[in-house]
């Protein structure tokens, strides 16, 4: 998640048994980024991902940060934004797997073409930038017309969602809003307490903010009476997104507890389904 996503969060998923990601350009400069993976790999052997927004990123910074992946081991790259091929190739014969974000059937022939691992299915009220296709119909969809696995996300706060996206047919579920309300995460406490106290009803899906359409919690979208736009970043940084899946985050805890939460409720999710 861009700018709220740390090492902290990565390491804390890793012990947990999950696979936590975050952007390379949540470190400011690429030194700060090869910081982050020394980091990394002086307190775990554990896998983690690292996201490069393709189309968003600097060319020379993201030539830079892919090195680094490629140099560090890094165990799963996250594409976004953009044609992944020359990342694939680069990556693929360092035995490096890449998931491809996307939120339509054309973009996931392309990555698929590309030679991604796996596509991620992004869909209608995910936090970020999200798709308009709802989750029922997006997964099993991508699943029919793709020859890689799929991975859900967009709603996933809960054991139940993740149960729910595995029946749709996702391998795996991709989970970002919830782990917003972590101890680990960088969001600011009163951020945290927004995703907290927000139902769906609060939040909001506008490309007004970066162009882009994207989910973000209402109160935190400047009045039009608000003085010039500020940067990309400054925006992110003082206008929160987060996605509907809101309604079922009801605490800020570490991610351990949050995993042992979401395992919890998947296994009483399935016992449910099968007594
Ligand atoms: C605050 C925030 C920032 C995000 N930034 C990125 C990003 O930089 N790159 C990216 O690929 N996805 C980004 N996402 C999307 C997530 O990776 C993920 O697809 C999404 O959060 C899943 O939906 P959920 O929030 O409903 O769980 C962001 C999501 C949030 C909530």
């Amino acid at each position: 998640m861009f700018l709220i996503s740390n090492r902290e969060m990565l390491l804390a998923c890793a012990e947990a048994g999950i696979l936590g990601a975050m952007p390379s350009l949540n470190a400011r400069t690429a030194e700060a980024f090869e910081a982050d993976l020394q980091w990394l790999r002086s307190k775990t052997d554990k896998p983690f991902a690292i996201n490069v927004t393709i189309g968003l990123t600097d060319p020379e910074r993201r030539e830079r940060d892919v090195e680094l992946c490629i140099e560090y081991g890094v165990p799963v790259m996250i594409t976004s934004y953009g044609n992944p091929t020359e990342i694939v190739k680069r990556v693929h014969p360092k035995g490096m797997t890449v998931f491809h974000d996307v939120i339509r059937l054309d973009h996931g022939l392309k990555a698929q073409g590309a030679g991604v691992d796996a596509i991620i299915a992004v869909s209608q009220g995910a936090g970020g930038h999200a798709g308009t296709v709802n989750p029922y119909a997006l997964i099993p969809y991508l699943r029919s017309q793709l020859d890689v696995p799929v991975i859900g996300a967009g709603c996933i706060s809960g054991g139940e969602q993740v149960a729910a996206a595995l029946a749709l047919g996702a391998e795996l579920a991709y989970m970002g809003t919830r782990f917003i309300a972590s101890t680990e995460c960088a969001a600011s406490d009163a951020y945290k307490q927004l995703i907290v106290d927000s139902t769906h009803d609060d939040i909001v899906y506008t490309d007004q903010i970066s162009g882009v359409n994207a989910n973000f919690i209402k109160s935190t979208i400047p009045t039009d009476a608000d003085p010039a736009r500020p940067q990309a970043a400054k925006r992110w940084r003082d206008i929160w997104s987060a996605g509907q899946g809101v309604d079922t985050i009801h605490e800020i805890k570490p991610i351990g507890e949050i995993v042992e939460e979401v395992v919890r409720e998947y296994h009483d999710a399935v016992k449910r389904l099968t007594s």
